[in-house]
């Protein structure tokens, strides 16, 4: 009818159906295709989870082998990434690194694909599935100075993953089955979200019918920032801070308080969680089982754990419903697993691939019109043009 309504952030629109998750912000409630995210954490592994939000059915055990094979028969990239990773500056940040070579690989696999046929779309699929953690790794292995290396076909998913990443030169790398299972858990908790601000991103540029691993790069982007993915990073960098500062939990907390004070508190609040982050409340509980299966005492797991108790019981945060969300705890279990820092927002990424992927089918499946928000022009109304020597 021509009249447009303004709602920054879009707090309060909706921009698409979707029978992908579905979340209860209120109740603290987050499931994937209609499973609990804490049944799935418990019971599934990543690849399962990825597979139904992907396809929306939890795989056979048929299903499963194949989706595997095929992605493990798309994990070996271009020659020429390798060049590309090489030309960056050791100082680069990861996400930048990342969101760079997942649109690289849009060069080296240009066929479009036909979203009308099933077997090209899942094509498009298990190439990235298969390509991504390579991506991942070689990021990361950059930032460390160490050699590019590929996986191998007779790991699983997950442990494939961890091999790539971890793996030294010269060294026969073991699976450790206690940072496997944490890793498996942290991968299904980041691995959907609905509408979020990434996944927006990747749905929207989608939806000019850009191709989905330009489309993935956009939502990369999207994700770094701290008020987004970046907050792992953000809270371990925070908590660092803290403990150099001689751990005073309190004036920090007074800091987040402070309206004249631009200081938040990482972690903690949520657009859509107005009760605990049930993704945190299991984060929380792996945390404390890692670091105790790993042996490692790390000083910033308590200073958490006060901050967490303080904010719980502070006016200001129970008043705005400000709870811990799930980048509070998952950075501390990254450290513990010897990720660097500036790789957190890499991990929330990788998780995060199978989500985004099945909204940007999701959404090209519906055939969505392009994504296209109007404005209420509050400009300078029509005025002559003003010669240069004359301004
Ligand atoms: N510390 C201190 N005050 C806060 C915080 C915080 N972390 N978060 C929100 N507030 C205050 C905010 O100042 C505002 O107060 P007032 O009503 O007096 O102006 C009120 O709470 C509402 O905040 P908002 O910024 O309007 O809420 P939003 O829905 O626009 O933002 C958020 C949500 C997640 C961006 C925000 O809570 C935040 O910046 N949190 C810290 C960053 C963070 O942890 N992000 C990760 C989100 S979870 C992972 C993901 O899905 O990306």
């Amino acid at each position: 009818n021509g009249v447009i309504t303004i709602d920054p952030g879009y707090k309060n629109t909706g921009s698409c159906e979707s029978a992908i998750t579905f979340l209860d912000g209120e109740k603290g409630i987050l499931r994937y295709r209609g499973y609990s995210i804490e049944e799935l954490a418990e019971k599934a592994d990543f690849l399962e989870v990825a597979f139904a939000l992907i396809f929306g059915e939890l795989p056979t055990k048929e299903q499963l082998e194949k989706f595997h094979k095929d992605i493990k028969s798309n994990s070996v990239v271009d020659d020429d990434i390798k060049k590309i990773v090489d030309a960056f500056p050791k100082s680069a940040h990861p996400m930048g690194i990342l969101s760079s070579l997942t649109s690289a690989l849009t060069a080296f696999n240009p066929s479009s694909v036909n979203v009308d046929s099933e077997e090209d779309m899942y094509n498009a699929i298990v190439k990235i599935m298969g390509k991504f953690p390579v991506l991942v790794a070689w990021t990361m292995r950059k930032k460390q100075g160490l050699p590019l290396n590929y996986g191998s076909k007779s790991l699983g998913y997950v442990e494939n993953i961890m091999k790539m990443m971890f793996e030294q030169p010269n060294e026969d790398y073991e699976i450790d089955t206690v940072v496997k299972d944490a890793l498996d858990k942290l991968l299904i908790l980041h691995a959907d979200h609905e509408q979020n601000c990434s996944t927006s991103t990747v749905r929207i540029a989608g939806s000019s019918h850009a191709g989905l691993f330009a489309s993935l790069s956009a939502g990369i982007s999207a994700l770094w920032g701290p008020l987004h993915g970046g907050a792992n990073q953000a809270v371990l960098e925070m908590l660092e801070a803290i403990k150099e500062d001689g751990g005073d939990t309190k004036k920090y907390m007074a800091k987040a308080k402070d309206k004249n004070d631009p200081f938040r508190l990482m972690g903690f609040g949520h657009r859509v969680y107005k009760n605990f982050d049930p993704r945190a409340k299991i984060i929380k509980v792996a945390a404390d089982e890692v670091l105790n299966n790993l042996g490692i005492q790390d000083p910033i797991l308590a200073i958490a754990k006060d901050l967490e108790q303080e904010a719980l019981n502070d006016p200001y945060f129970v008043e705005r419903k400000l709870y811990p969300n799930v980048d509070f705890y998952s950075g501390i279990i990254y450290r513990a697993m010897g990720i660097p820092v500036e790789m957190f927002t890499v991990m929330f990424a990788l998780g995060r691939l199978p989500g985004w992927i099945a909204q940007w089918k999701e959404m090209r499946l519906n055939h969505e019109p392009i994504g296209r928000p109007r404005q209420i022009y509050i400009g300078e109304n029509l005025r002559p043009f003003k010669s240069i020597e004359n301004r």
